[in-house]
């Protein structure tokens, strides 16, 4: 299946800064529990950059490697046989090797000059971040009509509260926020909760 059809499916994208080995296989067996089988691995600890390779030992699982920033981090995420890597910004540099290397990167864009540079580029699927301090889902909104080509992944600020007015929108195709495997919840293990809380999420999409 290809990486928007899955993201689509999924609707949610769960991110989460995982630094232990025993983390990474509690947070990976439960999503699949949860029927939420992806993750963003973000590159905010540099424990995680040993542990990558075990999140693709689930079958069926989508792992993206997240808060790529360097051309060292996309070799990273290739090396580990991630399907997909995500930027927070627009970086052609960025954009330029992995497509020599034929890595997925999902660019991260705020404004329309950085859509339409990442479209130039080939890009039809962006993250939009931060979200909700960029314009949130009204903007997303208003750029529908110019870039209806466009698929968005916003994230940063979105929460079970305001998901479903960014679902709503035609050129969402999937919003990625950490609230939905809560900091809290994984430093206290609480992975039955995690279950639960990503589980209640969905249900609520339907
Ligand atoms: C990201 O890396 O995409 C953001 O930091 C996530 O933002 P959130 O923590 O508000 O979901």
């Amino acid at each position: 299946m290809k990486i928007k059809e899955i993201l689509s499916q999924n609707k949610i994208l769960p991110l989460a800064t995982i630094c232990s080995e025993s983390d990474a296989r509690n947070i990976t067996t439960k999503l699949i529990e949860a029927q939420c089988p992806i993750l963003e691995i973000t590159l905010r600890d540099e424990r995680v950059r040993s542990i990558l390779h075990i999140f693709q030992e689930y079958s069926g699982f989508t792992a993206g490697l997240g808060t790529i920033r360097t051309i060292d981090d996309i070799d990273l995420a290739i090396n580990n046989n991630f399907t997909f890597g995500i930027t927070p910004g627009f970086s052609p540099n960025l954009c330029i090797y992995a497509q020599s290397k034929d890595f997925l990167i999902i660019p991260g864009i705020q404004s329309a000059s950085e859509i339409m540079q990442a479209s130039e580029m080939g890009y039809s699927i962006l993250k939009f971040f931060p979200a909700e301090l960029s314009g949130g889902a009204n903007k997303l909104k208003a750029l529908q009509s110019v870039f209806p080509d466009i698929s968005f992944i916003p994230t940063g600020g979105i929460n079970k509260n305001n998901l479903k007015s960014y679902l709503e929108l035609e050129n969402v195709i999937c919003a990625g926020s950490s609230d939905f495997v809560s900091k809290d919840m994984l430093a206290a293990g609480e992975w039955e909760d995690i279950v639960l809380n990503i589980q209640n999420i969905k249900k609520d999409l339907i």
